[in-house]
Protein backbone atom coordinates (compact mmCIF):
# COMPACT_ATOMS: atom_id res chain seq x y z
CA UNK A 1 0.00 0.00 0.00
CA UNK A 2 2.60 2.55 1.07
CA UNK A 3 4.76 1.87 -1.85
CA UNK A 4 1.89 2.58 -4.68
CA UNK A 5 1.65 5.96 -2.66
CA UNK A 6 5.37 6.55 -2.23
CA UNK A 7 5.59 5.50 -6.14
CA UNK A 8 4.30 8.64 -7.43
CA UNK A 9 5.05 11.23 -5.28
CA UNK A 10 8.85 10.19 -5.78
CA UNK A 11 8.19 10.90 -9.28
CA UNK A 12 6.88 14.00 -8.79
CA UNK A 13 9.67 15.22 -6.66
CA UNK A 14 11.72 13.65 -9.88
CA UNK A 15 10.07 15.98 -11.97
CA UNK A 16 10.48 19.52 -9.49
CA UNK A 17 13.92 18.42 -9.48
CA UNK A 18 14.92 18.08 -13.45
CA UNK A 19 12.56 21.44 -14.54
CA UNK A 20 14.99 24.08 -14.73
CA UNK A 21 14.58 26.18 -11.42
CA UNK A 22 13.14 23.16 -9.88
CA UNK A 23 10.13 24.87 -8.54
CA UNK A 24 7.74 25.72 -11.93
CA UNK A 25 6.18 22.68 -13.94
CA UNK A 26 5.82 24.64 -17.39
CA UNK A 27 3.19 22.75 -20.19
CA UNK A 28 4.37 21.49 -23.11
CA UNK A 29 2.74 24.01 -24.90
CA UNK A 30 4.44 26.79 -22.79
CA UNK A 31 7.72 25.48 -23.16
CA UNK A 32 7.17 25.11 -27.06
CA UNK A 33 5.96 28.64 -27.47
CA UNK A 34 9.08 29.64 -25.15
CA UNK A 35 11.84 27.73 -27.48
CA UNK A 36 10.14 29.19 -30.40
CA UNK A 37 10.51 32.89 -28.72
CA UNK A 38 14.56 32.13 -27.49
CA UNK A 39 15.31 31.06 -31.42
CA UNK A 40 13.34 34.12 -32.73
CA UNK A 41 14.81 36.32 -30.01
CA UNK A 42 18.65 35.16 -30.88
CA UNK A 43 17.88 35.43 -34.89
CA UNK A 44 16.36 39.31 -34.27
CA UNK A 45 19.94 39.10 -32.02
CA UNK A 46 22.20 38.23 -34.98
CA UNK A 47 20.61 40.28 -37.71
CA UNK A 48 20.65 43.40 -35.88
CA UNK A 49 24.58 42.61 -34.44
CA UNK A 50 25.21 41.88 -37.79
CA UNK A 51 25.22 45.88 -38.80
CA UNK A 52 26.88 47.78 -36.43
CA UNK A 53 30.17 47.44 -35.08
CA UNK A 54 29.00 49.22 -31.68
CA UNK A 55 27.30 48.26 -28.72
CA UNK A 56 24.10 46.66 -29.46
CA UNK A 57 21.33 45.91 -26.61
CA UNK A 58 17.53 44.79 -26.90
CA UNK A 59 15.24 42.89 -25.38
CA UNK A 60 14.04 39.47 -27.21
CA UNK A 61 11.24 39.09 -24.89
CA UNK A 62 9.58 42.80 -25.44
CA UNK A 63 10.10 42.64 -28.99
CA UNK A 64 8.46 39.35 -29.20
CA UNK A 65 5.63 40.24 -27.17
CA UNK A 66 5.15 43.21 -29.84
CA UNK A 67 4.93 40.87 -32.63
CA UNK A 68 2.45 38.42 -31.15
CA UNK A 69 0.23 41.27 -30.39
CA UNK A 70 1.07 42.52 -34.33
CA UNK A 71 0.23 39.01 -34.92
CA UNK A 72 -3.23 38.78 -33.07
CA UNK A 73 -4.45 41.87 -35.35
CA UNK A 74 -3.53 40.35 -38.74
CA UNK A 75 -5.56 37.83 -40.54
CA UNK A 76 -4.58 35.64 -43.27
CA UNK A 77 -1.52 35.34 -45.54
CA UNK A 78 0.10 38.45 -43.71
CA UNK A 79 -0.80 36.70 -40.22
CA UNK A 80 0.42 33.19 -42.01
CA UNK A 81 4.01 35.02 -43.10
CA UNK A 82 4.41 36.73 -39.74
CA UNK A 83 3.73 33.72 -37.81
CA UNK A 84 6.67 31.65 -39.80
CA UNK A 85 9.42 34.94 -39.78
CA UNK A 86 8.58 34.73 -35.81
CA UNK A 87 9.29 30.75 -36.22
CA UNK A 88 5.60 29.72 -34.82
CA UNK A 89 4.96 28.10 -37.82
CA UNK A 90 1.98 25.75 -37.14
CA UNK A 91 0.92 27.75 -33.76
CA UNK A 92 -2.85 27.70 -33.32
CA UNK A 93 -3.15 31.65 -33.69
CA UNK A 94 -6.54 31.62 -31.18
CA UNK A 95 -4.66 29.43 -28.71
CA UNK A 96 -0.94 32.01 -29.34
CA UNK A 97 -2.68 34.82 -26.84
CA UNK A 98 -3.73 31.97 -23.79
CA UNK A 99 -0.23 30.51 -24.26
CA UNK A 100 1.87 33.76 -23.87
CA UNK A 101 0.06 34.99 -21.11
CA UNK A 102 0.92 31.91 -19.36
CA UNK A 103 4.28 32.45 -20.51
CA UNK A 104 4.96 36.12 -19.57
CA UNK A 105 3.11 35.67 -15.88
CA UNK A 106 5.94 32.91 -15.21
CA UNK A 107 9.02 35.51 -16.71
CA UNK A 108 7.18 38.53 -14.79
CA UNK A 109 6.43 36.85 -11.70
CA UNK A 110 10.05 36.15 -10.54
CA UNK A 111 11.60 39.41 -11.66
CA UNK A 112 10.17 41.90 -10.08
CA UNK A 113 8.99 45.09 -11.29
CA UNK A 114 11.98 47.00 -9.61
CA UNK A 115 14.41 45.40 -12.04
CA UNK A 116 12.86 44.20 -15.07
CA UNK A 117 10.07 46.56 -16.52
CA UNK A 118 8.94 46.02 -20.27
CA UNK A 119 5.84 47.14 -22.24
CA UNK A 120 4.79 47.11 -25.88
CA UNK A 121 1.83 49.23 -27.81
CA UNK A 122 0.26 49.28 -31.21
CA UNK A 123 -0.11 52.44 -32.23
CA UNK A 124 -2.53 52.91 -35.05
CA UNK A 125 -3.96 55.35 -37.07
CA UNK A 126 -7.35 57.37 -36.56
CA UNK A 127 -8.65 56.13 -39.32
CA UNK A 128 -8.44 52.47 -37.81
CA UNK A 129 -11.67 51.05 -36.33
CA UNK A 130 -9.82 49.20 -33.47
CA UNK A 131 -12.55 46.92 -32.09
CA UNK A 132 -12.88 47.09 -28.05
CA UNK A 133 -12.01 42.99 -28.16
CA UNK A 134 -8.45 43.75 -29.74
CA UNK A 135 -7.41 46.41 -27.12
CA UNK A 136 -8.43 44.13 -24.46
CA UNK A 137 -6.91 41.43 -25.90
CA UNK A 138 -3.83 43.41 -26.35
CA UNK A 139 -4.03 44.29 -22.56
CA UNK A 140 -4.89 41.35 -20.61
CA UNK A 141 -2.69 38.87 -22.78
CA UNK A 142 0.13 41.23 -23.91
CA UNK A 143 0.11 43.67 -20.57
CA UNK A 144 0.08 46.39 -23.70
CA UNK A 145 -2.14 48.67 -25.10
CA UNK A 146 -3.94 49.48 -28.57
CA UNK A 147 -4.09 53.26 -28.53
CA UNK A 148 -5.01 55.31 -31.87
CA UNK A 149 -3.11 58.56 -32.83
CA UNK A 150 -3.46 61.18 -35.42
CA UNK A 151 -0.51 60.95 -37.53
CA UNK A 152 -2.26 64.03 -39.60
CA UNK A 153 -0.61 66.24 -36.86
CA UNK A 154 2.83 64.31 -36.56
CA UNK A 155 4.22 66.35 -33.51
CA UNK A 156 1.34 65.21 -31.21
CA UNK A 157 2.01 61.63 -32.41
CA UNK A 158 5.98 61.74 -31.79
CA UNK A 159 5.31 63.67 -28.54
CA UNK A 160 2.97 60.78 -27.29
CA UNK A 161 4.66 57.78 -28.59
CA UNK A 162 8.06 59.61 -26.81
CA UNK A 163 6.20 60.02 -23.82
CA UNK A 164 5.03 56.61 -23.51
CA UNK A 165 8.81 54.96 -24.00
CA UNK A 166 10.02 57.08 -21.60
CA UNK A 167 7.57 56.09 -18.84
CA UNK A 168 8.11 52.11 -19.94
CA UNK A 169 11.59 52.41 -20.41
CA UNK A 170 12.23 54.72 -17.47
CA UNK A 171 15.67 55.70 -19.28
CA UNK A 172 17.13 59.00 -19.83
CA UNK A 173 16.36 58.27 -23.58
CA UNK A 174 15.11 61.29 -25.16
CA UNK A 175 13.43 61.50 -28.27
CA UNK A 176 13.51 58.19 -29.64
CA UNK A 177 11.08 59.54 -32.68
CA UNK A 178 12.30 63.15 -34.10
CA UNK A 179 10.06 62.83 -37.27
CA UNK A 180 6.97 61.04 -38.82
CA UNK A 181 5.55 60.58 -41.66
CA UNK A 182 1.88 62.09 -42.16
CA UNK A 183 1.23 59.01 -44.09
CA UNK A 184 2.00 56.39 -41.54
CA UNK A 185 -0.60 54.25 -40.63
CA UNK A 186 0.41 51.70 -37.86
CA UNK A 187 3.53 51.39 -35.60
CA UNK A 188 4.34 49.09 -33.11
CA UNK A 189 6.75 49.98 -29.85
CA UNK A 190 8.42 48.17 -27.08
CA UNK A 191 10.82 48.98 -24.73
CA UNK A 192 12.37 47.40 -21.94
CA UNK A 193 14.69 47.96 -19.26
CA UNK A 194 16.77 46.31 -16.32
CA UNK A 195 19.03 46.76 -13.27
CA UNK A 196 21.40 44.90 -12.26
CA UNK A 197 21.40 42.68 -9.05
CA UNK A 198 24.16 40.10 -8.89
CA UNK A 199 23.57 37.83 -6.35
CA UNK A 200 26.61 37.83 -4.44
CA UNK A 201 26.94 41.39 -6.00
CA UNK A 202 30.34 42.42 -6.76
CA UNK A 203 31.30 44.92 -3.68
CA UNK A 204 32.36 48.76 -4.87
CA UNK A 205 35.39 48.95 -2.64
CA UNK A 206 37.64 46.59 -5.29
CA UNK A 207 36.18 48.53 -8.03
CA UNK A 208 38.74 50.25 -10.14
CA UNK A 209 39.91 51.93 -13.18
CA UNK A 210 41.64 49.84 -15.66
CA UNK A 211 42.21 49.28 -19.26
CA UNK A 212 39.64 48.13 -22.17
CA UNK A 213 41.09 47.24 -25.28
CA UNK A 214 38.08 48.21 -27.55
CA UNK A 215 40.01 47.12 -30.34
CA UNK A 216 44.06 47.05 -31.58
CA UNK A 217 44.20 50.58 -31.86
CA UNK A 218 41.76 51.99 -29.23
CA UNK A 219 42.05 51.68 -25.17
CA UNK A 220 39.63 53.41 -23.03
CA UNK A 221 40.08 53.44 -18.86
CA UNK A 222 36.67 51.77 -17.29
CA UNK A 223 36.11 51.09 -13.87
CA UNK A 224 36.26 47.13 -13.63
CA UNK A 225 34.41 45.00 -11.17
CA UNK A 226 35.98 42.59 -9.10
CA UNK A 227 35.54 39.48 -7.26
CA UNK A 228 36.62 36.07 -6.01
CA UNK A 229 34.20 33.11 -5.68
CA UNK A 230 32.83 29.88 -6.77
CA UNK A 231 31.21 30.81 -10.60
CA UNK A 232 30.22 28.98 -13.14
CA UNK A 233 31.91 28.85 -16.22
CA UNK A 234 32.26 26.78 -19.77
CA UNK A 235 34.56 27.05 -22.56
CA UNK A 236 33.41 26.52 -26.13
CA UNK A 237 36.05 25.44 -28.15
CA UNK A 238 34.42 25.32 -31.34
CA UNK A 239 33.82 29.07 -31.13
CA UNK A 240 36.95 29.62 -28.73
CA UNK A 241 35.33 31.47 -26.00
CA UNK A 242 34.87 31.39 -22.47
CA UNK A 243 31.38 31.74 -20.88
CA UNK A 244 30.61 32.58 -16.91
CA UNK A 245 26.97 32.89 -15.76
CA UNK A 246 26.38 35.47 -13.33
CA UNK A 247 23.07 34.58 -10.80
CA UNK A 248 20.87 37.47 -10.44
CA UNK A 249 18.79 37.97 -6.61
CA UNK A 250 15.75 38.05 -8.70
CA UNK A 251 16.20 34.23 -10.87
CA UNK A 252 17.44 35.65 -13.76
CA UNK A 253 21.57 35.41 -14.48
CA UNK A 254 23.87 36.87 -16.87
CA UNK A 255 25.74 34.75 -19.53
CA UNK A 256 28.72 36.76 -19.96
CA UNK A 257 30.66 35.24 -23.65
CA UNK A 258 34.41 36.48 -23.55
CA UNK A 259 35.91 35.76 -26.82
CA UNK A 260 39.50 34.66 -26.48
CA UNK A 261 42.29 37.49 -27.54
CA UNK A 262 42.81 35.79 -31.17
CA UNK A 263 39.17 35.98 -32.13
CA UNK A 264 36.72 38.30 -33.21
CA UNK A 265 33.52 38.95 -30.87
CA UNK A 266 31.87 38.88 -34.28
CA UNK A 267 32.89 35.95 -35.40
CA UNK A 268 31.74 34.55 -32.22
CA UNK A 269 28.23 36.10 -32.20
CA UNK A 270 27.47 34.84 -35.81
CA UNK A 271 26.70 31.07 -33.86
CA UNK A 272 24.70 32.78 -31.12
CA UNK A 273 21.90 30.15 -31.94
CA UNK A 274 19.26 29.21 -29.15
CA UNK A 275 20.56 25.70 -29.43
CA UNK A 276 24.40 27.06 -28.80
CA UNK A 277 22.99 29.15 -25.57
CA UNK A 278 21.39 25.79 -24.21
CA UNK A 279 24.55 24.27 -24.50
CA UNK A 280 26.49 26.61 -22.93
CA UNK A 281 23.79 26.25 -19.77
CA UNK A 282 24.08 22.51 -19.76
CA UNK A 283 28.28 22.62 -20.14
CA UNK A 284 28.59 25.42 -17.46
CA UNK A 285 30.89 23.59 -14.29
CA UNK A 286 31.44 25.21 -10.90
CA UNK A 287 35.07 26.60 -10.28
CA UNK A 288 37.21 28.97 -8.24
CA UNK A 289 37.82 32.12 -10.11
CA UNK A 290 38.08 35.77 -10.40
CA UNK A 291 36.39 37.90 -12.26
CA UNK A 292 36.63 41.37 -13.56
CA UNK A 293 33.35 42.97 -15.14
CA UNK A 294 33.66 46.60 -16.22
CA UNK A 295 30.45 48.73 -14.86
CA UNK A 296 28.51 49.76 -18.01
CA UNK A 297 25.14 51.35 -19.09
CA UNK A 298 23.62 50.83 -22.50
CA UNK A 299 20.74 52.66 -24.28
CA UNK A 300 19.60 51.88 -27.30
CA UNK A 301 16.86 52.06 -29.93
CA UNK A 302 16.24 50.55 -32.86
CA UNK A 303 14.13 50.73 -36.04
CA UNK A 304 13.64 47.21 -36.65
CA UNK A 305 12.09 47.21 -40.30
CA UNK A 306 14.93 46.31 -42.21
CA UNK A 307 16.01 44.01 -40.07
CA UNK A 308 12.51 42.30 -39.91
CA UNK A 309 12.18 42.14 -43.80
CA UNK A 310 16.01 40.23 -43.50
CA UNK A 311 14.23 37.73 -41.73
CA UNK A 312 11.48 37.46 -43.82
CA UNK A 313 8.51 39.43 -42.37
CA UNK A 314 7.18 41.44 -45.42
CA UNK A 315 3.72 41.64 -46.16
CA UNK A 316 3.00 43.56 -42.95
CA UNK A 317 4.44 46.54 -44.32
CA UNK A 318 3.10 46.31 -47.45
CA UNK A 319 0.30 47.55 -48.95
CA UNK A 320 -1.93 44.68 -49.67
CA UNK A 321 -1.43 43.93 -45.55
CA UNK A 322 -4.28 42.40 -43.78
CA UNK A 323 -4.92 43.90 -40.86
CA UNK A 324 -8.46 43.38 -40.12
CA UNK A 325 -7.99 42.12 -36.82
CA UNK A 326 -7.41 45.18 -35.38
CA UNK A 327 -9.65 47.91 -37.51
CA UNK A 328 -7.65 48.26 -40.70
CA UNK A 329 -8.98 48.74 -43.74
CA UNK A 330 -7.82 47.44 -46.92
CA UNK A 331 -4.47 49.32 -48.06
CA UNK A 332 -3.47 49.75 -44.80
CA UNK A 333 -0.08 48.39 -43.17
CA UNK A 334 2.50 48.40 -40.74
CA UNK A 335 5.16 51.61 -41.47
CA UNK A 336 7.76 49.88 -38.23
CA UNK A 337 8.55 48.63 -35.51
CA UNK A 338 10.94 50.91 -32.66
CA UNK A 339 12.38 48.92 -29.70
CA UNK A 340 13.76 50.89 -26.91
CA UNK A 341 15.83 49.44 -23.75
CA UNK A 342 18.59 50.39 -21.25
CA UNK A 343 20.26 48.34 -18.48
CA UNK A 344 22.68 48.98 -15.81
CA UNK A 345 25.12 46.91 -14.82
CA UNK A 346 27.07 47.98 -11.48
CA UNK A 347 27.62 46.62 -7.76
CA UNK A 348 23.90 46.70 -6.72
CA UNK A 349 23.03 43.41 -5.50
CA UNK A 350 20.06 41.93 -3.70
CA UNK A 351 19.15 44.35 -0.64
CA UNK A 352 19.78 41.92 2.31
CA UNK A 353 22.54 40.41 0.73
CA UNK A 354 25.79 41.81 1.89
CA UNK A 355 28.13 42.22 -0.68
CA UNK A 356 30.72 41.01 1.72
CA UNK A 357 34.69 41.36 1.41
CA UNK A 358 35.36 38.29 -1.39
CA UNK A 359 36.24 34.68 -0.91
CA UNK A 360 39.92 33.85 -0.17
CA UNK A 361 41.38 31.20 -1.87
CA UNK A 362 44.49 29.33 -0.37
CA UNK A 363 46.42 29.71 -3.74
CA UNK A 364 45.04 32.47 -6.46
CA UNK A 365 42.58 31.08 -8.65
CA UNK A 366 42.50 31.90 -12.35
CA UNK A 367 41.16 35.10 -13.36
CA UNK A 368 38.84 36.00 -15.89
CA UNK A 369 39.27 39.71 -17.05
CA UNK A 370 36.27 41.28 -19.30
CA UNK A 371 38.56 43.79 -20.78
CA UNK A 372 37.81 43.28 -24.87
CA UNK A 373 34.73 43.34 -26.27
CA UNK A 374 31.98 40.88 -25.04
CA UNK A 375 28.50 39.24 -25.43
CA UNK A 376 26.00 39.40 -22.85
CA UNK A 377 22.88 37.39 -22.72
CA UNK A 378 20.37 37.82 -19.80
CA UNK A 379 17.78 34.70 -19.53
CA UNK A 380 14.98 34.11 -16.49
CA UNK A 381 16.36 30.87 -15.30
CA UNK A 382 12.57 29.09 -14.83
CA UNK A 383 11.79 29.22 -17.99
CA UNK A 384 14.90 29.95 -19.92
CA UNK A 385 13.35 32.74 -21.39
CA UNK A 386 16.01 35.56 -23.19
CA UNK A 387 15.25 38.74 -21.58
CA UNK A 388 18.05 40.47 -23.22
CA UNK A 389 20.83 40.37 -25.44
CA UNK A 390 23.92 42.64 -25.73
CA UNK A 391 27.50 43.31 -27.42
CA UNK A 392 29.89 45.90 -25.27
CA UNK A 393 32.29 46.95 -27.42
CA UNK A 394 33.11 50.06 -25.76
CA UNK A 395 31.82 50.11 -22.22
CA UNK A 396 32.54 53.99 -21.81
CA UNK A 397 29.92 54.91 -25.01
CA UNK A 398 25.87 54.08 -24.23
C1 LIG B 1 3.54 55.21 -16.85
O1 LIG B 1 3.58 53.82 -16.55
C2 LIG B 1 2.80 53.45 -15.43
C3 LIG B 1 3.05 51.99 -15.15
O2 LIG B 1 3.06 51.22 -16.31
C4 LIG B 1 1.32 53.76 -15.70
O3 LIG B 1 0.55 53.43 -14.59
C5 LIG B 1 1.18 55.25 -16.02
O4 LIG B 1 -0.14 55.54 -16.37
C6 LIG B 1 2.12 55.65 -17.16
N1 LIG B 1 2.09 57.08 -17.37
C7 LIG B 1 1.98 57.60 -18.60
C8 LIG B 1 2.02 59.10 -18.67
O5 LIG B 1 1.87 56.93 -19.60
C1 LIG C 1 23.87 51.43 -9.93
O1 LIG C 1 23.17 52.27 -10.83
C2 LIG C 1 21.91 52.70 -10.34
C3 LIG C 1 21.20 53.45 -11.46
O2 LIG C 1 22.05 54.41 -12.02
C4 LIG C 1 22.11 53.56 -9.10
O3 LIG C 1 20.87 53.96 -8.59
C5 LIG C 1 22.86 52.74 -8.07
O4 LIG C 1 23.15 53.55 -6.94
C6 LIG C 1 24.17 52.20 -8.63
N1 LIG C 1 24.76 51.30 -7.66
C7 LIG C 1 26.03 51.41 -7.30
C8 LIG C 1 26.50 50.44 -6.27
O5 LIG C 1 26.78 52.25 -7.77
C1 LIG D 1 33.30 45.45 0.91
O1 LIG D 1 34.54 44.94 1.34
C2 LIG D 1 35.10 45.65 2.44
C3 LIG D 1 36.51 45.15 2.68
O2 LIG D 1 36.55 43.75 2.78
C4 LIG D 1 34.19 45.47 3.64
O3 LIG D 1 34.71 46.19 4.74
C5 LIG D 1 32.79 46.00 3.29
O4 LIG D 1 31.90 45.75 4.35
C6 LIG D 1 32.27 45.35 2.02
N1 LIG D 1 31.06 46.03 1.58
C7 LIG D 1 29.87 45.46 1.66
C8 LIG D 1 28.72 46.26 1.10
O5 LIG D 1 29.70 44.36 2.13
Amino acid sequence: MTLFILLPLASLFLTLLMSPAGSQIISPAVEDLMNRNADFGARLYRAVASRTDDNVFLSPFAVSTGMLALVSGTSGPTQNELLQGLTLTGLDPQTMPDLFHTLRNMVLQTSPSTNFQQGMAVFPDQSFQVPVSYQDLVQMKFGGKAQSLSYTTPADAIDTINRWVQNQSRSQIQDVLTTLDRQTQLLVVSAASYQIRFSPPFNSTFTQNERFYVDRYHVVMVPMMFRADKYFLAYDRSVKAGVLKLPMADGAAMLVVLPDEDVDVTAVEEDVTSEKIQAWIRQLKKTKLEVQLPVFLLERSYSLKDVLQTLHITQVFQHDADLRNMGGATGTNLNQVYHVSAIVVNESGDDDSSGGGFTVFSSPPPRLTFNRPFIFIIYQQSTNSLLFMGRVTNPTQK
